[in-house]
């Protein structure tokens, strides 16, 4: 059997994270491919049903990566996905499944490294957790 290889799902703000992990490839840093970033203009506009969603359509785990606390680009958009995140996580705890699959994150878009690190530390904790149980097509799921 192949081993499992997590998908990562990142929802990453224009004005930071997505300029980091831009900025991590330029620096020729190396992060999982099992990343896939959506570019966001502000982690605001991340919903509760966005990160549900991408879990029942096959992502082991989501990250919401936002700009540092105070420095929001539209007040206070981090501070609203952080609750969000929250939310999400209370909502998989309710129902049985790791409530770390599901994380928020916060840097600026200098922080390169920061994103190439959190990118590799998030995949492999989502691989030790093991394949989504709710994503379509699971068992779990399917009960
Ligand atoms: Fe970056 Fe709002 S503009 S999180």
């Amino acid at each position: 059997m192949a081993a499992f290889e997590p998908i990562v799902v990142a929802f990453a703000c224009h004005y930071c994270a997505y300029t980091a992990a831009d900025m991590a490839g330029t620096m020729r840093l190396e992060y999982p491919a099992n990343v896939n970033i959506i570019k966001v203009p502000c982690t605001g506009k991340v919903d509760t049903i966005h990160i549900m969603r991408a879990l029942q359509k096959g992502a082991d785990g989501v990250l919401v990566a936002g700009c540092l606390v105070g420095d929001c680009h539209f007040k206070n958009g981090n501070v609203q996905a952080n609750n969000r995140v929250t939310y999400v996580q209370e909502l998989l705890k309710d129902i049985g499944i790791e409530s770390e699959r599901v994380e928020m994150v916060h840097m600026s878009a200098g922080q390169g490294r920061q994103f190439a690190e959190i990118a590799t530390e998030f995949t492999e904790k989502i691989r030790q957790l093991g394949p989504n149980p709710i994503k379509e097509g699971s068992k779990k799921a399917a009960a």
